[in-house]
């Protein structure tokens, strides 16, 4: 058996698990353990039929780095793993991918239709972009017990895509993927999923009925902190034509330094959720007993109006929390008095952040938008990180007073 028999019958074995740290090796002459970063702009060929053979697809091989890297492409695969989907698509960042995959459906001015409680940077490239192009935006809201009958009411053959998240950012709310791809599949709208919160290793919504998942790669899939990155996954046919249309030349592209410090985070993502989700279980227990907080908005409490759907379409609850206290004064002074908790707006990392919506990620909406959304003046979003929970309760309990 050759060399490259061997590492491909070796990648092709094993769970998801082992996937994410073995899945990523292609043959490698010198046997290295990690994949190389090919920190290139451009490739060049050996002759003019080479370059035919290239271009005409009949030959595998890279042209440019704006539409294609080694390094990326391995990054590309290991999501496509993780995600059981057919390919994938990766992005400079999780705007980039989402943007792209937007307009590639919304293309000849169709209907998108999304939830109102989603991430304010996609609620902004809608409004900034979208709806001054006069593509029609339809606005959902989740919160609502019966959303699904009203988005089936609202929602047309022919239309763009229902784009949404779940666990939504930040008021945590559920969204029921499989009760929405039952009763939205008979109008053959594509479904896509912002799965940056719960990873592919808690929640697979392709497994669930829905068409396309987008990710920030800047969050859990990094998880060290130190990167922007995006990706699209679905099917062939679809990634296929993104990746030669919104992902070549609006160019918004994956650097490959970072698709290297990618798969690297990957390895451990599995480890990492686990342990995310024991320390935020640990700290959303301690904020519902604590007599300063009047809300906790965590799917892993069965007093969250999303628990049951959680527990069917999530393997946990994952790591994101928000909670709220009495009021903007009492959150800021909270954050003020925390010394292990971050300050800050990303998510994902090692490090436990907080953030106070009302004044940082949110602080452009004008207070009434603001209330809509779920975003109270007392309301905070917290990632909890890897360090040992009994010191996030430690410093949480002090900073409360
Ligand atoms: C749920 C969600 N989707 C998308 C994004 C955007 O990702 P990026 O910051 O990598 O562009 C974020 C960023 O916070 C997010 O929380």
């Amino acid at each position: 058996m050759s060399e490259a028999e061997k590492n491909s019958r070796k990648s092709s074995k094993g769970s998801p698990v082992t996937q994410a740290i073995h899945g990523v090796h292609h043959p490698d002459p010198w046997r290295a353990l990690n994949p190389p970063l090919y920190q290139t702009s451009t490739y060049t060929f050996p002759d003019m039929e080479t370059v035919d053979r290239v271009l005409e697809g009949e030959e595998e091989g890279y042209v440019y780095s704006r539409g294609g890297n080694p390094t990326v492409s391995r990054f590309e695969e290991v999501v496509t793993l993780l995600e059981k989907g057919e390919a994938s698509r990766a992005f400079a960042s999780g705007m980039g991918a989402i943007s792209a995959t937007i307009v590639h459906l919304a293309r000849g001015n169709k209907a998108v239709h999304l939830p109102l409680t989603i991430y304010s940077g996609t609620r902004a490239f809608v409004r900034k972009f979208l709806e001054p192009w006069g593509v029609p935006v339809r606005w959902f809201d989740p919160r609502q017990t019966d959303w699904l009958e009203k988005l089936e009411g609202t929602v047309k053959r022919g239309d763009g895509c229902i784009f949404l998240e779940t666990p939504t950012n930040p008021t945590m709310d559920i969204l029921d993927l499989k009760r929405l791809s039952d009763l939205c599949r008979p109008k053959n709208v594509p479904i896509v999923v912002d799965n940056t919160f719960a990873t592919p290793v808690l929640q697979n919504p392709l497994s669930l009925g829905c068409d396309l998942v987008v990710h920030s790669a800047t969050k859990y899939l990094g998880g060290h902190g130190d990167l922007l990155g995006g990706v699209v996954t679905g099917d062939a046919d679809r990634i296929a034509a993104i990746r030669g249309e919104e992902g070549s030349f609006l160019g918004a592209t994956l650097s490959p330094f970072n698709a290297w410090l990618l798969l690297r985070g990957i390895k451990t993502l599995h480890l990492r959720m686990e342990k995310h989700t024991e320390n935020a279980r640990a700290v959303a227990s301690f904020l519902a007993g604590h007599p300063k907080v009047r809300r906790v908005y965590y799917p892993g409490l069965p007093s969250h109006s999303g628990y049951a759907v959680a527990r069917r379409q999530m393997v946990s609850p994952g790591g994101m929390l928000s909670f709220e206290v009495s009021d903007a004064r009492a959150a800021r002074d909270f954050c003020d008095r925390l010394s292990l908790v971050g300050i800050g707006v990303s998510l994902g990392d090692p490090e436990s952040l907080i953030e106070h919506p009302w004044s940082m990620s949110h602080r452009w909406l004008g207070e009434e938008e603001r209330r809509s959304v779920g975003v109270l003046p007392g309301f905070l979003r917290m990632s909890v990180g890897l360090e040992s929970w009994e010191d996030l309760v430690t410093d949480m309990d002090r900073s409360l007073g």
